[in-house]
């Protein structure tokens, strides 16, 4: 009962203070601008994307997020600008949408977070149409001996706090073993952040 109360009074209000900080805006500004036609954005949260998109490219958005009390949020704040979203409350591991229809899928500081990792991305492919492109932001495994160290040890309670994001991730491996290719991959850690969570790969995914 505790959890439950923590999941929806705490958390949403954690994230979404957690995941605007002015270095992820800036890495949010060098990926979201990049979807197109119809969107998928997977872990839509309290819609920290929406002022990124560029509206006049996009033909469609489905925001999908299992959380109702983060899609309320990002409902509000999807007033604020001229877009419609369609929200789908559920995990990646089923997405109530039909094969090979999607453009672009958006995914921001979700990977980490999705517990049934595999079948979620399996799940994103069916969606995806055969040209269709992942762009991508995440922050994950670090490269130093000393951080990924720090990493392992703190994962267990971090996932815990933060709603099963974990900070240990090797994201590009893991977007290579389910059958993606990743084009422009870039990587570095996030200034004013802490190490342990402020290592970001992003970039764009094609099946
Ligand atoms: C750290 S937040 C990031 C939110 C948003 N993408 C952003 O960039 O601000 C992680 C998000 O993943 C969502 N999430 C957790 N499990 C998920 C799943 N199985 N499928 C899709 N999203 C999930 C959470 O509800 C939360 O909104």
């Amino acid at each position: 009962m505790i959890k439950k109360a923590y999941e929806k009074y705490v958390l949403p209000k954690l994230l979404d203070t957690c995941c605007s900080t002015k270095p992820i805006n800036y890495q949010r500004n060098k990926v979201v601008p990049n979807a197109s036609g119809t969107v998928l954005e997977i872990g839509i949260g309290s819609g920290l994307n929406i002022p990124y998109y560029n509206l006049s490219n996009i033909n469609k958005i489905y925001g999908l997020d299992p959380s109702e009390e983060l899609c309320d949020l990002a409902l509000k704040n999807a007033n604020h600008y001229d877009v419609e979203i369609d929200f789908l409350i559920n995990g990646a591991e089923e997405i109530k949408i039909k094969s090979k229809s999607i453009d672009t899928v958006l995914i921001t500081y979700t990977l980490c977070s999705i517990s049934e990792l595999k079948e979620s991305l399996k799940e994103i492919k069916r969606v995806m149409k055969s040209d269709a492109t992942i762009e991508f932001c995440e922050h994950g495994i670090a490269p130093d001996l000393k951080v990924t160290k720090w990493q392992n040890r703190v994962n267990p309670l971090w996932s815990k706090i933060f709603g099963g994001c974990n900070i240990n991730r090797d994201i590009p491996n893991i977007l290579s073993d389910s059958g993606f290719k990743i084009h422009n991959l870039e990587q570095m850690y996030l200034p004013s952040t802490p190490k342990i969570v402020g290592y970001n790969y992003w970039g764009t995914a094609s099946i």
